[in-house]
Protein backbone atom coordinates (compact mmCIF):
# COMPACT_ATOMS: atom_id res chain seq x y z
CA UNK A 1 0.00 0.00 0.00
CA UNK A 2 2.52 2.73 1.12
CA UNK A 3 4.93 1.55 -1.71
CA UNK A 4 2.05 2.09 -4.47
CA UNK A 5 1.84 5.40 -2.57
CA UNK A 6 5.00 6.41 -3.10
CA UNK A 7 5.81 5.42 -6.35
CA UNK A 8 2.11 7.48 -7.35
CA UNK A 9 3.63 10.29 -5.19
CA UNK A 10 6.87 10.15 -7.13
CA UNK A 11 5.12 9.98 -11.00
CA UNK A 12 2.93 12.75 -9.80
CA UNK A 13 5.52 14.66 -8.80
CA UNK A 14 8.19 14.17 -11.57
CA UNK A 15 4.99 15.66 -14.00
CA UNK A 16 4.39 18.33 -12.20
CA UNK A 17 8.25 18.93 -11.84
CA UNK A 18 8.23 19.06 -15.83
CA UNK A 19 5.21 21.20 -16.19
CA UNK A 20 6.64 23.63 -13.95
CA UNK A 21 9.77 23.97 -16.03
CA UNK A 22 8.00 24.11 -19.27
CA UNK A 23 6.35 26.80 -17.61
CA UNK A 24 9.50 28.50 -16.30
CA UNK A 25 11.09 28.21 -19.92
CA UNK A 26 8.54 29.75 -21.46
CA UNK A 27 8.27 32.55 -18.76
CA UNK A 28 12.02 32.99 -18.41
CA UNK A 29 12.24 33.72 -22.66
CA UNK A 30 9.56 36.01 -22.78
CA UNK A 31 6.92 34.08 -24.67
CA UNK A 32 4.02 35.60 -22.72
CA UNK A 33 1.53 33.96 -25.55
CA UNK A 34 2.71 30.71 -25.22
CA UNK A 35 2.88 30.60 -21.90
CA UNK A 36 -0.44 31.48 -21.51
CA UNK A 37 -1.82 29.38 -24.16
CA UNK A 38 0.61 26.55 -22.69
CA UNK A 39 -1.59 27.15 -19.24
CA UNK A 40 -4.85 26.91 -20.78
CA UNK A 41 -3.96 23.58 -22.08
CA UNK A 42 -2.64 21.98 -19.35
CA UNK A 43 -4.89 23.69 -16.83
CA UNK A 44 -7.28 20.08 -16.35
CA UNK A 45 -4.35 17.66 -15.86
CA UNK A 46 -2.07 20.25 -13.61
CA UNK A 47 -5.13 20.22 -11.25
CA UNK A 48 -5.47 16.20 -10.99
CA UNK A 49 -1.95 16.33 -11.02
CA UNK A 50 -1.41 18.86 -8.34
CA UNK A 51 -3.76 17.10 -6.60
CA UNK A 52 -2.62 13.92 -6.46
CA UNK A 53 0.76 15.27 -5.34
CA UNK A 54 -1.14 16.41 -2.46
CA UNK A 55 -3.53 13.74 -1.57
CA UNK A 56 -0.65 10.94 -1.85
CA UNK A 57 1.51 13.20 0.04
CA UNK A 58 -0.87 13.77 3.10
CA UNK A 59 -1.82 10.28 2.68
CA UNK A 60 1.50 8.92 3.23
CA UNK A 61 1.88 11.52 6.11
CA UNK A 62 -0.59 9.72 8.14
CA UNK A 63 0.58 6.54 7.81
CA UNK A 64 3.91 7.56 9.00
CA UNK A 65 3.45 10.04 11.21
CA UNK A 66 7.44 10.90 12.26
CA UNK A 67 8.48 13.12 10.18
CA UNK A 68 12.87 13.89 9.85
CA UNK A 69 13.78 17.63 9.94
CA UNK A 70 14.26 16.94 6.05
CA UNK A 71 11.13 16.00 5.64
CA UNK A 72 9.78 19.48 7.71
CA UNK A 73 11.62 21.27 5.55
CA UNK A 74 10.84 19.56 2.06
CA UNK A 75 6.75 19.92 3.07
CA UNK A 76 7.66 24.31 3.96
CA UNK A 77 9.35 23.98 0.80
CA UNK A 78 6.39 22.87 -1.23
CA UNK A 79 4.19 24.87 0.74
CA UNK A 80 6.02 28.29 0.12
CA UNK A 81 6.32 27.03 -3.56
CA UNK A 82 2.76 26.89 -4.64
CA UNK A 83 1.84 30.81 -3.97
CA UNK A 84 4.95 31.83 -5.64
CA UNK A 85 4.48 29.32 -8.92
CA UNK A 86 1.35 30.69 -8.96
CA UNK A 87 1.82 34.27 -8.59
CA UNK A 88 4.73 34.31 -10.95
CA UNK A 89 3.45 32.45 -13.57
CA UNK A 90 0.38 34.63 -14.28
CA UNK A 91 1.77 37.76 -13.57
CA UNK A 92 4.89 36.98 -15.20
CA UNK A 93 7.22 37.50 -12.69
CA UNK A 94 10.21 35.78 -13.32
CA UNK A 95 11.81 35.94 -10.08
CA UNK A 96 9.24 34.20 -8.35
CA UNK A 97 8.55 31.95 -11.12
CA UNK A 98 12.56 30.81 -11.03
CA UNK A 99 12.08 30.59 -6.87
CA UNK A 100 9.22 28.32 -7.12
CA UNK A 101 10.82 26.44 -9.23
CA UNK A 102 13.96 25.89 -7.72
CA UNK A 103 12.03 25.65 -4.36
CA UNK A 104 10.41 22.24 -5.49
CA UNK A 105 13.34 20.71 -7.02
CA UNK A 106 14.59 21.67 -3.56
CA UNK A 107 12.56 19.87 -1.59
CA UNK A 108 12.69 16.78 -3.91
CA UNK A 109 16.23 16.59 -3.80
CA UNK A 110 15.48 16.92 0.21
CA UNK A 111 13.09 14.07 0.16
CA UNK A 112 15.82 11.93 -1.68
CA UNK A 113 18.89 12.94 0.71
CA UNK A 114 16.36 12.51 3.64
CA UNK A 115 15.69 9.23 2.42
CA UNK A 116 19.65 8.24 2.85
CA UNK A 117 20.25 9.85 6.12
CA UNK A 118 19.51 8.37 9.56
CA UNK A 119 20.93 10.29 12.68
CA UNK A 120 22.64 8.11 15.30
CA UNK A 121 21.06 7.53 18.64
CA UNK A 122 22.65 7.03 22.15
CA UNK A 123 21.51 3.66 23.65
CA UNK A 124 21.82 4.72 26.85
CA UNK A 125 24.09 3.67 30.04
CA UNK A 126 21.76 0.75 31.09
CA UNK A 127 22.61 -1.21 27.56
CA UNK A 128 26.23 -2.48 27.77
CA UNK A 129 27.33 -2.10 24.26
CA UNK A 130 31.05 -3.68 24.93
CA UNK A 131 31.61 -7.30 23.61
CA UNK A 132 34.23 -7.88 25.79
CA UNK A 133 32.60 -6.40 28.59
CA UNK A 134 31.35 -9.80 31.22
CA UNK A 135 27.72 -8.53 31.73
CA UNK A 136 27.79 -7.79 27.58
CA UNK A 137 24.10 -9.59 26.35
CA UNK A 138 24.02 -9.41 22.78
CA UNK A 139 20.27 -10.15 22.27
CA UNK A 140 19.57 -7.06 24.31
CA UNK A 141 21.79 -5.05 22.78
CA UNK A 142 20.12 -6.16 19.13
CA UNK A 143 16.71 -5.22 20.71
CA UNK A 144 18.07 -1.90 22.19
CA UNK A 145 19.25 -1.18 18.31
CA UNK A 146 16.52 -2.41 16.84
CA UNK A 147 13.70 -0.92 18.88
CA UNK A 148 15.69 2.47 18.10
CA UNK A 149 16.57 2.07 14.26
CA UNK A 150 13.79 -0.15 12.95
CA UNK A 151 10.63 -0.43 14.72
CA UNK A 152 9.29 2.57 13.65
CA UNK A 153 8.78 0.51 9.55
CA UNK A 154 8.91 -2.95 11.30
CA UNK A 155 6.58 -3.02 14.51
CA UNK A 156 7.62 -4.41 17.70
CA UNK A 157 7.26 -8.11 16.59
CA UNK A 158 8.16 -7.47 12.65
CA UNK A 159 5.27 -7.49 11.17
CA UNK A 160 3.96 -3.82 11.62
CA UNK A 161 4.71 -3.68 7.48
CA UNK A 162 4.96 0.07 7.64
CA UNK A 163 6.10 2.05 4.34
CA UNK A 164 6.33 -1.51 2.65
CA UNK A 165 8.59 -3.04 5.26
CA UNK A 166 9.06 -6.63 4.65
CA UNK A 167 7.54 -8.89 7.48
CA UNK A 168 10.71 -9.91 9.19
CA UNK A 169 8.30 -12.69 11.03
CA UNK A 170 8.36 -14.73 7.86
CA UNK A 171 11.49 -13.55 6.35
CA UNK A 172 13.72 -16.46 5.71
CA UNK A 173 16.83 -14.33 4.06
CA UNK A 174 20.40 -15.58 4.76
CA UNK A 175 21.98 -13.78 7.27
CA UNK A 176 24.59 -12.03 4.59
CA UNK A 177 21.57 -10.99 2.75
CA UNK A 178 19.96 -9.35 5.30
CA UNK A 179 23.21 -7.63 6.64
CA UNK A 180 23.38 -6.00 3.38
CA UNK A 181 20.10 -5.45 3.25
CA UNK A 182 20.32 -3.58 6.69
CA UNK A 183 23.58 -1.86 6.25
CA UNK A 184 22.72 -0.19 2.33
CA UNK A 185 18.85 -0.14 2.42
CA UNK A 186 16.34 -1.21 -0.17
CA UNK A 187 13.67 0.33 -1.68
CA UNK A 188 12.70 2.79 0.87
CA UNK A 189 14.21 1.45 3.86
CA UNK A 190 17.29 3.59 4.74
CA UNK A 191 20.25 1.45 5.31
CA UNK A 192 22.19 1.68 8.35
CA UNK A 193 26.47 1.81 7.78
CA UNK A 194 26.80 5.21 8.79
CA UNK A 195 25.31 4.64 12.03
CA UNK A 196 25.76 0.62 12.77
CA UNK A 197 29.03 -0.55 13.37
CA UNK A 198 29.93 -4.57 12.25
CA UNK A 199 28.76 -5.38 16.02
CA UNK A 200 26.05 -3.14 16.37
CA UNK A 201 25.00 -5.19 13.19
CA UNK A 202 25.55 -8.53 13.94
CA UNK A 203 23.43 -7.91 17.54
CA UNK A 204 20.61 -6.33 15.33
CA UNK A 205 21.01 -9.87 12.89
CA UNK A 206 20.72 -11.81 16.14
CA UNK A 207 18.12 -10.20 17.29
CA UNK A 208 15.34 -9.69 14.08
CA UNK A 209 15.62 -13.92 14.04
CA UNK A 210 14.41 -13.75 16.94
CA UNK A 211 11.28 -12.38 15.51
CA UNK A 212 11.38 -14.78 13.00
CA UNK A 213 7.99 -17.52 13.70
CA UNK A 214 8.06 -21.20 13.51
C1 LIG B 1 11.74 3.58 6.79
C2 LIG B 1 11.21 2.27 7.11
C3 LIG B 1 12.19 1.19 7.49
C4 LIG B 1 13.09 1.17 8.53
C5 LIG B 1 13.37 2.28 9.54
C6 LIG B 1 13.73 -0.12 8.48
N1 LIG B 1 13.23 -0.86 7.45
FE1 LIG B 1 13.75 -2.75 6.96
N2 LIG B 1 12.55 -2.70 5.33
C7 LIG B 1 11.80 -1.63 4.97
C8 LIG B 1 11.26 -1.86 3.64
C9 LIG B 1 10.37 -0.91 2.86
C10 LIG B 1 11.70 -3.14 3.24
C11 LIG B 1 11.42 -3.84 1.91
C12 LIG B 1 12.54 -3.45 0.97
C13 LIG B 1 12.34 -3.97 -0.44
O1 LIG B 1 12.62 -5.14 -0.66
O2 LIG B 1 11.91 -3.18 -1.28
C14 LIG B 1 12.52 -3.63 4.34
C15 LIG B 1 13.14 -4.86 4.31
C16 LIG B 1 13.95 -5.34 5.33
C17 LIG B 1 14.59 -6.63 5.33
C18 LIG B 1 14.47 -7.68 4.23
C19 LIG B 1 13.42 -8.69 4.61
C20 LIG B 1 13.18 -9.71 3.52
O3 LIG B 1 12.81 -10.84 3.84
O4 LIG B 1 13.35 -9.35 2.33
C21 LIG B 1 15.32 -6.72 6.48
C22 LIG B 1 16.16 -7.90 6.95
C23 LIG B 1 15.13 -5.48 7.20
N3 LIG B 1 14.29 -4.66 6.47
C24 LIG B 1 15.70 -5.18 8.41
C25 LIG B 1 15.68 -3.93 9.01
C26 LIG B 1 16.46 -3.58 10.16
C27 LIG B 1 17.35 -4.53 10.92
C28 LIG B 1 16.20 -2.27 10.42
C29 LIG B 1 16.81 -1.41 11.50
C30 LIG B 1 18.25 -1.38 11.57
C31 LIG B 1 15.24 -1.81 9.43
N4 LIG B 1 14.95 -2.84 8.58
C32 LIG B 1 14.70 -0.53 9.39
C33 LIG B 1 11.58 -0.47 5.69
C34 LIG B 1 12.30 -0.10 6.80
Amino acid sequence: MYTALFHTHRLVVSIFLALYFIKMILLLMNKKEQLTNFRKWTKVPEIIVSTLFLVTGIWMLILKPTMSIFQVIKLAAVVAAIPCGVIGFVRGNKILGVLSFVLIVAAYGLAEMGKKFVQKVDLGPEIVTDIDAKEYDQLRHGEALYREYCKSCHGPDGKLGLGGAYDLATSRLSDSDAMTIMMNGKGTMPGFKQVLTQRDADAVLEYIKTLRTE
